[in-house]
This record gives C-alpha cells, sequence and structure tokens, in this order.
C-alpha cells in the first residue's frame, strides 16, 4: 500500500490504474481511523478494483472555537489499519496542496436546504466546507463511486445532492452506522470523552432507540417525543443541541404522512458533541 502527498503523484498513479481499465473506489476521511471507517473501507474493497482512502483533516469545515488543532493526527496507525483492510493507496495532502491560495481565496460549494438546519444551524459553514473539499476529493480522485458513513446522515444527503445537482460522475454510496457493544456510534471524538462521560454516552443511543419505538407504534405527537427525548438527555448529564425527527429524504420536520423518518441528535458531554441517527419506516 502506497501514501502520497502531493496531487501530481496521486493523478500520475490513478492513470496508471484507469488505463489498465481498474475501477476506483474512494473513502474521504480525516483519519484517525475507527472500525466505523474500517468498514467503509472494506465496503470499498469488494466493489472496486482500486480503493483510494483520503486522510485529510479539512480546514474548512471547522469552526473558529471548534478542535482543529486538537482533532487527533494518527497517520502511522491510520496507514497501517489500512494495509489490513485491503486499501491501495492513502492520500494524505497538506492544507497548502488542497487551498494553495488559502481559505479565504478558495472557491466554496453551497448545497442549499439540506445544508441547513440541524448540525447546519449549530455549526456555520460546515457543510460548506465538507461539500467543497468532497467536490475536490471527487475532481482529484475520479473515483467511479465513494463511500461514507450514515452515522453523518446529514452530511450524506448534503454529498448526494451536491453530487447529482453538480453532475458528478461518482456514485455516492452510504454504509450503516458501526457501533461499540453498548450502542454507541463509533466516532474519532469518542476518545475526547473521560471514563465517566463515556459511561453515560450510550444513552443517547438509548434515546433514540426509545424515540424510533414509539414512531414505530404510531406515535405522531413529535414535537412531544423530541422533547421526552431531551428531558432524557438532560437527566442523564447531556447538554442536548438539537434532537429532530425528520422526513429521511428532505430532513424537514417530519409529518404523520411521511413513510419513513429519521430521528437526528447532536448533544454535548462536557466539551465534546456527539452527534447519531436511527430511521423507521412505518
Ligand atoms: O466525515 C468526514 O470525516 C469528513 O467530513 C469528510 C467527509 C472526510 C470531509 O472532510
Amino acid at each position: 500500500m502506497r501514501t502520497v502527498h502531493s496531487l501530481k503523484e496521486l493523478r500520475t498513479i490513478l492513470r496508471g490504474y484507469r488505463q489498465q481499465g481498474k475501477t476506483i473506489g474512494l473513502v474521504p476521511t480525516m483519519g484517525n481511523l475507527h472500525d466505523g471507517h474500517i468498514s467503509l473501507v472494506r465496503k470499498a474493497t469488494e466493489a472496486a478494483d482500486v480503493v483510494v482512502t483520503s486522510i485529510f483533516v479539512n480546514p474548512m469545515q471547522f469552526g473558529a472555537n471548534e478542535d482543529l488543532d486538537t482533532y487527533p493526527r494518527t497517520l502511522a496507525d491510520d496507514q497501517e489499519k489500512l494495509r489490513l483492510a485491503g486499501n491501495t493507496l492513502v492520500f494524505a495532502p497538506t492544507a497548502e496542496e488542497i487551498y494553495p491560495e488559502g481559505l479565504a481565496r478558495q472557491t466554496r460549494v453551497v448545497v442549499p436546504e439540506v445544508s441547513e438546519g440541524h448540525c447546519g444551524a449549530s455549526r456555520p459553514g460546515h457543510f460548506e466546507g465538507v461539500a467543497t473539499v468532497v467536490s475536490m476529493l471527487f475532481n482529484m480522485v475520479q473515483p467511479d463511486f465513494a463511500v461514507f458513513g450514515e452515522k453523518d446522515f446529514q452530511q450524506l444527503a448534503v454529498i448526494r445532492k451536491m453530487a447529482r445537482d453538480l453532475l458528478i460522475p461518482v456514485e455516492v454510496i452510504g454504509a450503516p452506522t458501526v457501533r461499540e457493544a453498548d450502542g454507541l456510534a463509533k466516532s474519532s471524538r469518542n476518545g475526547y470523552l473521560s471514563e465517566e462521560e463515556r459511561a453515560i454516552a450510550p444513552t443517547l443511543y438509548r434515546a433514540l432507540e426509545t424515540t424510533v419505538a414509539e414512531l414505530a407504534s404510531g406515535r405522531t405527537d413529535f414535537e412531544a417525543l423530541e422533547t421526552e427525548a431531551q428531558q432524557t438527555l438532560t437527566g442523564a448529564g447531556f447538554r442536548p443541541d438539537y434532537f429532530n425527527i425528520v422526513n429521511s429524504q428532505t430532513l424537514k420536520p417530519a409529518t404523520a404522512e411521511d413513510p419513513e423518518l429519521t430521528v437526528l441528535a447532536a448533544a454535548f458531554l462536557g466539551t465534546t458533541r456527539l452527534i447519531d441517527n436511527l430511521s423507521v419506516r412505518r
């Protein structure tokens, strides 16, 4: 497995693969890889001849008071995990390689509607940063398909719309959330949790499960359900950011007629912000 840091080298290698008629799968990541990321890589290796995993802590998607500086950078560990998972090529560029003129001068991609609300409301500019870097990764790698985790449900919706609207010929594939034994969704940010916070953290998933069970039983008093869940989270020691029941396609507030609903949640434990979601067909 090779690692390249420059776009020039990436393009040279990928040109060779394309000339041999090989299909290419892309797994975009910010590194600090856990089993969730590795499941994306394994999914990609099942479908493509060549799998490129990008590792880039994208400064454009972090807000001023967020964890850009402290975000864990663990390239050597990540390389080993990717090698074992059958990954072909790691693309680990510097910020200068991706944004040579700096962030202020960079052309940006704005995806309306699905970027609004939920994480988009709490993290202004976040999805603009995600859509911009992912569209650039699609152009740099020109993969046949790219795999993203469903844990970042709104991100996946933003990327699907971005690819559709900009006619980018990359198939966007979602892969199921990988969880710890107690239900906590695997996340690079779980490493920030203290022992005490880690013990509380699965309450987020349990609150989602409870809400989904109520929805499956036919309840349509969505606001009351959201409030009940927020109270559960607050009682457990969380500071809820949002707990929203939405239409799974549009991410707009749920209506009684929607055939599929998704419960989107974000909550702080101390300074760590956890997100998760669950969907239900009715
Ligand atoms: O989900 C992530 O790790 C990032 O948002 C992504 C898609 C790699 C873009 O930087």
